[in-house]
């Protein structure tokens, strides 16, 4: 008999029996049924996503949060203040260097821009010395680059770093930034009692629908209702372009990881959710800063791109070392979180310190990423055959490895005994392509709904 150790399943509403230590022929069984199961009820939509005919695919471009927060010193800091300075050498780097080309079109201002007093007419300003042009020009200068510029408020009397909330003044808030040819609002639920957070959140959508022009819509709705109550994800994928479900992302591994850990206890609820028009966002991209190794930064990457997030920088594209920027505009990676196909992928497999994520892909394919999570020691070896989307391989399947490395593997047989290499904290992300006469049933497989 066989006694290869496999992993399993832990889909929070179907636990297998056999543990990490379990038999493979235990795992092929269970996981076979779990797997089919599970990729059936991950697969039925939950909802029509808000009809703005935005965010068809998950939303690519930058956000100046996480790396340069609510600085707003440029007597003493000038580079890194919160000014329409920072905005405009971003775009211009984001053209010169490659960005724009690699799929990243939104330059984002996030909290800190406004003055503190709405004007005599009501209307929020930017900070005069900060913003001596005004947005309205700012959004002129990024559109002449071929981006689109995003804005940040939210739904309170202030907003979470104590500016002008829009609480009362949500349909002039609204026709300003259109006005101003603001192409996103990241809209925040800081200072609002939670009860009236999703009417907040619709009545923004409305209001911005109300404008005319196509705003894409960046919520912040569940996080602000999980601590009380489960969020109505139907309701939410109908008024948001995506929204935040989780704590604030962080410069650190430790942050990355509770972000993960969180995706998959919850991700029979978040799921289903997402899908052309509404995506999960599990926050900024933190790679190129100074808190991950570069195999964490990989798993950062990897794991975005599975889970079919928004991929938004919080970096300093004018100084980021060439490794991080390569990983970023890694074409593979950023081509399996734009997959046509829109749907989520999720953690399928956990055991021996391993975790499986898989993701379904357009053309029948299926990307697969493994994560090791073990911190200490070496490179641990991936047996291959033991991650739960590999029955799609039958009889064989066709494996590209993008991380840590790109390589055509080549055709691999269903009974294979390939173990590949995952450094402490990285990533092995590769792509199944099935092959022969698996692909049919792969098809009703993957395109199944309930
Ligand atoms: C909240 C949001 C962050 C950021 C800050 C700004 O914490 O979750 O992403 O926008 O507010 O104050």
């Amino acid at each position: 008999m066989n006694t290869r150790k496999c992993a399993c399943f832990k889909i929070p509403w179907f636990k297998s029996a056999c543990n990490s230590g379990a038999l493979i022929t235990c795992c092929e069984t269970m996981a076979g049924a779990v797997f089919v199961f599970t990729l059936v009820v991950l697969m039925s939509f939950a909802a029509d996503a808000l009809d703005n005919g935005l965010a068809l695919t998950p939303t690519m471009g930058w956000l100046h949060w996480e790396r340069f927060m609510c600085n707003t010193d440029c007597k003493t800091d000038p580079d890194n203040c919160i000014s329409e300075r920072l905005y405009m050498q971003m775009a211009d780097v984001m053209v010169k260097e490659g960005w724009k080309d690699a799929g990243y079109e939104y330059v984002c201002i996030d909290d800190c821009w406004t003055f503190h007093k709405r004007d005599a007419q009501g209307r929020l300003q930017a900070d005069p010395d900060r913003f001596p042009s005004g947005i309205k020009k700012l959004a002129d200068y990024i559109h002449s680059k071929g981006l689109k510029l995003g804005i940040y408020a939210d739904l309170g009397y202030k907003t979470c770093g104590g500016y002008p909330g829009s609480l009362g003044y949500h349909e002039i808030d609204a026709q300003t930034f259109a006005d101003w040819d603001v192409d996103l609002l990241k809209y925040d639920g800081c200072y609002l009692e939670w009860k009236l957070v999703g009417e907040g959140y619709i009545n923004m959508s409305k209001a911005l629908n109300n404008t005319g022009k196509s705003i894409l819509y960046s919520c912040e709705w569940p996080l602000y209702v999980w601590p009380f109550d489960k969020p109505n994800y139907t309701a939410i994928r109908e008024t948001c372009n995506h929204w935040r479900n989780y704590a604030d992302v962080y410069d650190s591994w430790s942050s990355i990881k509770s972000i993960l850990d969180w995706s998959a206890k919850y991700q029979d609820i978040i799921v289903p959710s997402a899908g052309p028009g509404g995506w999960n966002d599990p926050d900024m991209l933190v790679i190129g800063n100074f808190g991950l190794s570069h195999d964490q930064q990989e798993s950062q990457m990897a794991l975005w791109a599975i889970m079919a997030a928004p991929l938004i920088m919080s970096n300093d594209l004018r100084d980021i070392c060439p490794r991080s920027k390569a990983l970023l505009q890694n074409k593979y990676i950023i081509a399996i979180n734009q997959d046509p196909l829109g749907k989520q992928g999720y953690q399928t497999s956990k055991g021996n310190d391993f975790e499986v994520w898989e993701r379904p892909l357009s053309e029948n394919r299926l990307a697969m990423a493994v994560m090791n999570r073990q911190e200490i020691g070496g490179p641990r070896r991936f047996f291959l055959a033991a991650a739960p989307g590999w029955e799609l391989c039958n009889p064989k399947c066709n494996i590209t490895l993008i991380l840590p490395k790109y390589q055509e593997l080549g055709v691999v047989p269903l009974q294979t005994d390939l173990m590949l290499p995952v450094n402490p904290s990285g990533t092995m992300l590769l792509t199944l392509t099935p092959l022969q006469n698996t692909l049919q049933d792969h098809k009703l497989r993957w395109n199944s709904t309930l």
